[in-house]
């Protein structure tokens, strides 16, 4: 373990920890661009620089490691003057008509590299950009790349490739020419993309976004907590409301999915709840014409377990099996598999669980 000081507050901390996790540790915000928990840790923007005692010049917190004894600052004036300046030379490197549209974008639809500008009063690129426009790959039918808007901070690329594990997104080139690889032109089918969109959710300027994204303003929704009703991994996720429809899911921070979705979770964990062929009664069929009549929650339920118990009484326990759908928690299939040996009397009970 090591001993590390951050702004005053003392904090002990793994060996191999960097300052940006002894800062999270002694409760202290660092601000970050590039970095990415678990993702992402290449320390090309410098927003997140510090002070060390004893080095002559700012480091990087989030790939600097800590040693025993570390004394660390986070805050001065110096220290908002790198930032300052960090985040300047970021969008001075963005496309010009894309710089605009960074800093012209309302409040709520921001983007992290916008709250950051406004947090460090960096309000237009303080250098001409020089950037050519590039074409925006829009062939995906779920995402958009806009490379005028990329800073090359490789969230997207580290997201893809250490925690989605899809090997999709790459970067060509090097230094300052990097450039995202993304395949999201009209060719985008012959690439490994699954389309889970967790890339989208990782870029911090909206240089890769869902393309639904467009169709509400983030001020005017709420998001809702929820479980993905996909599959039995529970992955939680935020339902965005807007108007009282739901318009959008994003990853949250659950315990089995760490912010990811798949493309199921993302693009299809919704879309049924407003559909206007979705059955909302249950539905009974008209022994004499045959045809599906709605009925009510007692009229379905009574019918149901008279004739599972009609089976049972008449051809014993073993004449019934149950099967549990793969989209129920562990707690359903549990009751489920109870009153299978309770109720039908039966040990034939499996699941389709298989993801
Ligand atoms: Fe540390 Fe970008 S967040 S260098």
């Amino acid at each position: 373990m090591n001993n590390v000081t951050i702004d005053g507050i003392g904090v002990e901390v793994f060996e191999g920890a960097t300052i940006l996790d002894a800062a999270e540790a002694a409760g202290v915000r660092i601000p970050t661009l590039c970095y990415l928990k678990g993702r992402n840790a290449i320390g090309s923007c410098r927003v997140c620089v510090v002070d060390v005692r004893d080095e002559d010049r700012p480091v990087p917190a989030c790939t600097t490691t800590v040693r025993d004894g570390m004394v660390v600052v986070t805050q001065s004036r110096e220290l908002t003057g790198y930032r300052r300046i960090a985040l300047e030379l970021i969008v001075a490197d963005l496309e010009a008509e894309a710089a605009d549209d960074l800093f012209a974008a309302s409040k709520g639809d921001e983007s992290e590299l916008k709250r950051l500008c406004d947090e460090y009063d960096v309000s237009k690129p303080a250098f001409s950009p020089v950037r050519k426009r590039e074409p925006v790959l829009d062939g995906n039918p779920f995402l958009i790349y806009d490379p005028n808007l990329c800073i090359a901070c490789q969230r997207c690329v580290g997201t893809c490739n250490n925690a989605a594990r899809n090997h999709t997104l790459q970067t060509r080139r090097r230094g300052v020419r990097t450039v995202i690889d993304a395949p999201f032109g009209s060719d985008w089918k012959q690439s490994a993309c699954e389309s889970c969109g967790n890339c989208a959710q990782a870029c911090p300027t909206g240089a890769l976004k869902t393309k639904r994204r467009a169709s509400y303003y983030a001020d005017d929704a709420t998001k809702v907590l929820t479980t993905c009703p996909h599959c039995g991994v529970g992955c939680q996720l935020n339902l965005v409301v807007e108007d009282g429809r739901i318009v959008d899911a994003e990853g949250a921070a659950g315990p089995s999915n760490k912010s990811l979705l798949c493309v199921k979770g993302r693009s299809a964990s919704y879309g049924f709840v407003d559909s206007p062929d979705r059955i909302r009664t249950p539905l009974v069929k008209n022994a004499l014409t045959g045809e599906f009549e709605a009925a009510t929650w007692d009229e379905a339920l009574d019918l149901v377990a008279r004739r599972l118990a009609g089976l049972r009484d008449g051809y014993g326990g073993g004449s019934l099996a149950a099967f549990a759908c793969s989209r129920s928690t562990n707690e359903d299939v549990y009751l489920f598999q109870k009153m299978a040996r309770t109720a039908f009397r039966t040990n034939n009970i499996d699941n389709c669980a298989r993801v």
